[in-house]
């Protein structure tokens, strides 16, 4: 780990190059269901793709965040208090952060911690020079690993964690539990914001992660193009599709690539065979009920204060406090 210390943000650096992805592809291709973890989508162009994704009409889950945060952002500023450390667990786009950051009374300093590179420092560089006074911390590293996370020694003051974006539901609930208890540690038994996406409509689901301009299908291909780049791999991206769709017995989206012929895909050296139609799991997006994601904040330590939704209770947020 090193850090330093620029004219505008300190950068804590915790992941080696590459993160883990070699390991993870070999590892992933050798399992029966294939499987590649979503934390790998995010280099440089996943970034811009997903950033696109939060900007297509069918991907309402960016939006209905912000409104819900632009209307219950001082709500959350007074459960949280004057003095706090802001820790948002994978920044990405900094203007739901500094929704909250304007609402906080005298907030101490901004911790971005992600694992896309990209979107860390561009996240925190941007809070930064709206916040000239403010102290911006940018932790590259992986929060939902289970190794802890090395901060910086913050000083006193309260932390209070943000972890927007319906990220949560990359885990599965039981995996949800094992990171809220972690981020409890991390957080000194802090308060925890978190965006969740809610059960609804297949149709409505099915097309936000299925748009109709492709967007989401080029992200899910990234994988295979950034595993030919980093990796030496061999996939041929007309040979693979993308498949997503709402799994309603499980209560989560599955992201799918599928191979549309029997091939064999070389990643450094090794060869790896796929039948017709079968598929690597790229992704999971857990979706819950209000009182269903209650019920795993609790299991983890967490009483939930407040859940807020939009009128329609497409989407919600929810504060919840540190216990123990
Ligand atoms: C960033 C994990 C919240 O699951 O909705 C968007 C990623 N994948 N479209 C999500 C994603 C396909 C997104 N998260």
């Amino acid at each position: 780990m090193d850090t330093k210390t620029g004219s505008d943000i300190e950068v804590v650096e915790t992941l080696a190059r590459g993160q883990g992805f070699a390991e993870a592809v070999r590892a992933g291709l050798a399992c029966a269901p294939k499987i590649i973890p979503a934390k790998y989508f995010y280099d440089a162009e996943g970034a811009r793709l997903f950033a696109a994704i939060c900007d297509l009409p069918e991907y309402y889950l960016t939006r209905v965040e912000l409104e819900i945060l632009r209307a219950r952002a001082h709500a959350a500023a007074a459960l949280a208090g004057p003095g706090c450390h802001l820790i948002e667990f994978g920044s990405g786009a900094s203007v739901k952060v500094g929704l909250l950051l304007d609402a906080l009374v005298q907030p101490r300093s901004y911790v971005a911690i992600d694992i896309s590179r990209e979107f860390l420092l561009a996240g925190a560089r941007a809070v930064a020079q709206t916040h000239p006074r403010l102290r911006v911390v940018a932790v590259h590293g992986d929060y939902a690993g289970p190794e802890a996370l090395a901060l910086p020694d913050l000083g006193a003051g309260r932390r209070l964690g943000f972890f927007p974006g319906s990220t949560i539901g990359n885990l599965t609930p039981e995996e949800s539990v094992g990171f809220l208890k972690r981020a409890r540690v991390l957080l000194e038994n802090g308060d925890l914001i978190v965006g969740v996406d809610t059960k609804k409509d297949k149709k409505i689901l099915d097309a936000a992660y299925d748009d109709a301009q492709g967007v989401t299908a080029d992200f899910n291909l990234n994988l295979l193009r950034r595993a030919n780049a980093e990796l030496g791999a061999d996939f041929d991206l007309a040979a693979f599709r993308h498949v997503a769709f709402y799994n309603a017995a499980r209560g989560w989206i599955e992201m799918h690539l599928e191979s549309l012929k029997a091939q064999a895909v070389r990643v450094s050296g090794r060869a790896f065979p796929f039948r017709a139609g079968e598929t690597i799991l790229t992704e999971i997006s857990c979706k819950y009920a209000v009182a269903e994601f209650q019920d795993v904040a609790r299991a983890a330590g967490f009483a939930p204060l407040e859940a807020w939704t939009d009128d329609r209770a497409r989407f919600s947020v929810h504060y919840l406090r540190g216990t123990g």
